[in-house]
């Protein structure tokens, strides 16, 4: 089993990344080969600032790192230093048809949202191919905003078969079965609605505060019973709090206000609680790897040599079936 997945450099990692992909991602390191990579490349499609892309590329890398994955076990690399995978992605493109790039969803929905046609969004889904076939990754963890891309994948890697003999490995979608992570307004959490809890902040009461924005029901638990299912402070604290715990707080919000309800306080304190049981001792590592002298660096560059021993032997092969270089 050999697994790989991107992940995009966007700013301020937040909970519905690590319980939706980060979380997955760190456990598998423990049973199969991990190839993960922060998708530089692909952020630049979108991502004009060359600031602040290289600031979230360095940020994805230390939170990973920071919450355990281990650069020993996995390989963690920023996709711009493996430049075979864009080599690739020209041979690749080269057998691939441009009828489903012109269907592909994402592209369609960033464009009829205002973004500009540019070729790097078009071709996204040709380099993410390139990313996966050039590993011959057997298991691609994502979420299900990617299945097409994975289609595209497969596709792309039986239209070279089909020229050229079997030689790329079709890779199987693996989908997280991820919690609903609510953001502070219960629509599911997402940077782009601004409803994010990150998984990091600078200070204890910093993450207070984002956890008391935190929208809860106007029903008086005084004079009426409550909701758990449909409560984001619920479904927020069911994330972290054991499964006793939780049950006891369900019961809580059905017999108010017979029963005595601990109070929409009180539960944020907990999730502020476990947050930093969870989250605390990472932090710190957080805010170290991100300083400068830091081990990162060397780390992001040890990976992508490792990356590159397994990734130039499909290059060279490829090479060689399709007539490039010496025979
Ligand atoms: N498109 C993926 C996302 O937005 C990121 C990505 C790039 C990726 N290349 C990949 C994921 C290869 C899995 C495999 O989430």
């Amino acid at each position: 089993m050999r697994v790989l997945s991107g992940i995009q450099p966007s700013g301020d990692l937040h909970l519905g990344n690590y319980f939706g992909a980060i979380k997955q991602h760190i456990e598998l390191q423990d049973y199969a080969q991990c190839f993960y990579f922060i998708a530089d490349y692909h952020a630049l499609t979108s991502l004009k600032d060359p600031v602040a892309l290289r600031r979230y590329t360095r940020e994805v890398a230390a939170t990973y790192i920071a919450l355990g994955l281990d650069p020993e076990k996995a390989v963690l690399y920023r996709q711009s230093d493996l430049s075979l995978t864009p080599e690739l992605a020209w041979i690749l493109g080269c057998t691939a048809g441009t009828g489903q790039f012109l269907r592909a969803h994402a592209y369609k929905d960033k464009v009829s949202q205002g973004a500009k046609a540019n070729m790097g969004l078009f071709t996204y889904p040709l380099l993410m191919a390139a990313d996966i076939l050039i590993f011959k990754a057997t298991h691609v963890p994502v979420g299900k905003d990617q299945a097409q891309h994975l289609e595209m994948t497969c596709d792309i890697a039986g239209s070279f078969n089909a020229t050229y003999g079997d030689i790329l490995v079709k890779p199987e979608v693996l989908f997280s079965e991820a919690p609903y992570v609510p953001g502070i307004d219960g629509r599911k959490m997402s940077k782009s609605y601004g409803n994010t809890i990150p998984i990091f902040s600078e200070s204890s009461s910093a993450l207070k505060k984002a956890i008391s924005a935190i929208v809860t029901d106007s029903k008086d638990p005084r004079k009426e019973a409550l909701d758990p299912t449909t409560c984001n402070a619920f479904a927020l604290f069911k994330l972290f709090a054991k499964e006793q715990e939780v049950r006891e707080m369900e019961a809580a919000y059905r017999n108010a206000p017979t029963c005595p309800f601990p109070g929409y306080g009180e539960i944020k304190k907990r999730i502020h609680y476990y947050m930093q049981c969870l989250f605390g001792d990472a932090t710190t590592r957080y805010y170290e790897l991100l300083k400068p002298t830091s081990e990162l660096d060397d780390i992001l560059h040890e990976g992508s040599h490792r990356a590159m021993d397994v990734a130039l032997d499909t290059l060279r092969e490829c090479q060689k079936a399709v007539g490039l270089g010496k025979a």
